[in-house]
């Protein structure tokens, strides 16, 4: 008799503090085999614990255990399921800004997906991961943050523009940079994801990476494998070489790229209305090519006209992140 033939018959057992067999809740948690004294093994979690859902719940894997599983001795520990409250569980659309080289314009893309996403009535969190170089507050013109816990000693988020806000600045003191290592990018999401009040209902959590290939590729993975990534460049060959670079790590941890944002683009001269590519051409498309993905947009040059960086829908720039949020919407209802 195999593991799997004894899961089999064990998840058909009902937890009665929830109702659903062990199957629906998942409740086997682990399997194990003396041979020697012929005892079962297993770790079981249900709903609740302790009164006559327990007993009751223990007499029926004794009876599977000894008389359908024929074995001689069980070792059994219930216990209670452990709430689990990461929001990488729940079905929560998920969009990781990268890019290969610092300073091309992520966290002004992060910002302003989340405010577009926003502004057509998504629930929407950003949350910077930026260790290296948080920048979002400024962008969001947060202001000092000081935060505070709620009862069940979370912290909540600070919202700004109806956007729920995390950053690493907000757990820093007096913007003094933090020597983190990126290993504790991990344990940092973690907390983010764990101890933070967010709203449930959350529709997009846009998070902004901090720059580089390999190691952030793999830390992410780990935290929320079922992210999306927008990957960010400049024209200049230089800059796209290096995103390249991130986006095949990307890629070999199975991370779909939704596509490329080409930053910094071309500038418009105001007196000659024309395009001027003063950080070269052609950035966005080699990535694209190289990465077999889509170039979403093309960004200019240019100040924003109300915000510190944050660009309205009236402004030519507004109107390029509304497109792209439209397709990051698309792209997540397509499937
Ligand atoms: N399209 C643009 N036009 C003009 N300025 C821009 C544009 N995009 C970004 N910037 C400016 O360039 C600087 C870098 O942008 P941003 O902070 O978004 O980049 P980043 O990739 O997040 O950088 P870092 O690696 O430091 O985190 C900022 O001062 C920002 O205001
Ligand atoms: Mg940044």
């Amino acid at each position: 008799m195999t593991v799997e033939d004894i899961r089999a018959r064990l998840e058909q057992i009902v937890d009665p503090s929830l109702k659903k067999t062990l199957k629906e809740t998942e409740g086997i948690k682990h399997i194990g085999i003396d041979d020697e004294t012929k005892t079962l093994v297993l770790i079981v979690a249900m709903g609740t614990t302790g009164g006559d859902e327990e007993r009751t719940l223990r007499r029926e894997i004794a009876k599977a255990v000894k008389i359908d599983l024929k074995f001689s001795g069980l070792k059994l520990e219930l216990e209670e399921f452990r709430v689990n409250t990461s929001i990488a569980k729940l079905p929560i659309n998920f969009v990781g800004i990268i890019s290969g080289k610092g300073g091309v314009g992520k966290s002004s893309v992060a910002a302003n997906l989340a405010y577009r996403l926003k502004q057509k009535g998504k629930k929407v969190a950003l949350i910077d991961a930026d260790i290296y170089g948080s920048s979002i507050p400024s962008i969001m013109e947060t202001g000092p943050v000081t935060l505070y816990l709620n009862d069940d000693k979370k912290i909540i988020p600070y919202s700004k523009d109806g956007i729920q806000i995390i950053s690493t600045e907000f757990f820093t003191e007096g913007n003094k940079p933090v020597i983190w290592r990126g290993a504790l990018l991990n344990q940092m999401m973690n907390h983010f994801f764990y101890d933070v009040n967010w709203d449930r209902n959350l529709e997009y959590v846009i998070i902004d990476f901090p720059p580089g290939t390999g190691d952030v590729a793999l830390d992410v993975k780990n935290i929320i494998p079922q992210a999306k990534m927008i990957l960010v460049t400049t024209p200049h060959p230089s800059a796209s070489h290096v995103a390249i670079k991130a986006g095949l790590a990307s890629q070999q941890f199975n991370h779909e790229i939704i596509g490329v944002v080409e930053n910094m683009s071309y500038y418009i001269n105001p007196s000659t209305q024309k395009k001027e590519f003063i950080f070269g051409e052609g950035g966005g498309q080699m990535v694209t090519a190289a990465l077999d993905t889509e170039l979403l947009a093309q960004i200019p040059i240019g100040q924003p006209k109300y915000r510190l960086g944050l660009y309205e829908i009236d402004e030519p720039i507004g109107k390029i992140y509304s497109d792209l949020a439209d397709y990051v919407i698309l792209s997540f209802e397509k499937e």
